[in-house]
């Protein structure tokens, strides 16, 4: 069953009649620049042919209902308190409908809402925040507000950053809202713009999700973000993509050794996406210099910001190795997680599966193997 008609199904079982809207937002793989979004560096990703949907429709009551496929359903009367333990999960929807308030939604009543999800729970690819942007836009539609998919993109941050209380920067919902067909999203954090670079026919992404997460994943991003901070402090400027390469380097022995290489890392990171771009945007796009960059990508991530795990760089080491591969790194947060590949199209399942049996022999379990393509941002499906 597809995706929409599920989600609409859904809701008629738990409220009955027909949703008046439903909208759609995928999720996203993260091509290039790894913690620099709130750096206010650049980042690039690309929104994929997997997401999240959402069946929506207005009650006179004031009562929020929330179901969806995975968990069970929850009720709320007062929409300005964060849920939590199991059913804190609503704070993504829950979150924006807060956000969207500051822009114009006139709260009367309450809504039902139904959610369905065709990306593999779990997989790294941002559930959360194609949930935060199918819902921006259902209840953008819903309350009668015309925002801009670059606005709902900011929106969703507000949700993830104020309501679910993660400091997380804007590439999740950014890439969401602004994806293309065969299109990456370039996103610069330091103005919130966003625009679209040709990836080029030929070339697919393939995630390798090896299902390990840190026991501390969310402190240690925390962690990873105050020290991004402490650098920037230390040198004088607001953030880290504020320094040139040439500027850190002279003042990087004011940093102590850790703060050292996380700044290190993210000033260099920014530095290869705008290779990237450059590369993209050039006359004869040269996408294999761009998967060198994205192997270095990964080695930087490794040695420097240190949010790897052995299982993702025996990924990359393998995918390394075969032809058909243009570049891999780990792809978002990290400490666990996914790996993304850029490969020709002559890479097929019969290699990713040997990319999975080589991973098995190593760690007793096979990774979750995902081959997508950069698709359309979120969208209305009908109302
Ligand atoms: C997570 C966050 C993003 C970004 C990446 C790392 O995916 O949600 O905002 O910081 O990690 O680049």
């Amino acid at each position: 069953m597809s995706l929409i008609k599920s989600v609409e199904e859904l809701f008629t079982k738990h409220y009955g009649g027909t949703a008046k809207v439903v909208s759609f937002a995928p999720g996203r793989v993260e091509f290039i620049g790894n913690h620099t979004d709130y750096n206010q560096g650049p980042v690039i990703g690309a929104a994929i042919n997997m997401g999240v949907s959402v069946a929506l429709q207005r009650c006179e009551q004031t009562v929020f209902r929330f179901t969806s496929g995975l968990y069970p359903t929850v009720e709320v009367t007062d929409s300005s308190k964060q849920l939590v333990g199991k059913d804190s999960w609503v704070n993504y929807p829950l979150g924006v409908y807060n956000a969207l308030l500051s822009r114009g939604l006139k709260p009367s009543g309450g809504f039902e809402m139904s959610i369905d999800s065709d990306l593999p729970h779990g997989s790294g690819l941002s559930s959360s925040a194609a949930l935060e942007l199918a819902s921006a836009v259902a209840l953008s539609k819903a309350y009668e507000l015309d925002l801009s998919n670059e606005e709902l993109a900011l929106v969703g941050r507000e949700a993830e950053n104020n309501f679910v209380g993660v400091p997380c920067g804007i590439l999740d919902q950014g890439v969401s809202a602004c994806g293309k067909k065969g299109e990456l999203v370039h996103i610069d954090c330091s103005t919130n713009s966003f625009s679209n670079i040709k990836l080029g026919e030929g070339y697919s992404i393939w995630i390798f999700n090896t299902h390990k997460k840190h026991s501390l994943v969310d402190s240690m991003y925390e962690k990873r973000h105050d020290e991004c901070f402490e650098a920037a402090k230390e040198l004088g400027v607001g953030y880290l993509a504020d320094l040139t390469v040439a500027a850190f380097d002279s003042g990087k022995s004011k940093l102590s050794p850790d703060v050292a290489k996380r700044a290190e890392h993210v000033v260099y990171e920014i530095d290869r996406v705008n290779k990237v771009q450059e590369l993209l945007l050039g006359a004869d796009s040269c996408v294999k210099d761009v998967g060198a960059l994205l192997f270095q990508s990964h080695r930087s991530s490794r040695d420097l910001f240190e949010n790897s795990v052995p299982e993702l760089d025996y990924l990359v080491d393998i995918l390394e190795s075969m032809p058909a591969v243009l570049g891999a790194r780990l792809t978002g947060g990290g400490f666990g997680g996914a790996a993304m590949a850029l490969t020709e199209n002559t890479f097929t399942k019969v290699y990713a599966e040997s990319v999975s049996s080589a991973y098995r022999g190593m760690f007793g379990e096979e990774p979750k193997v995902i081959h997508c393509w950069a698709s359309d941002g979120a969208r209305l499906i009908r109302s």
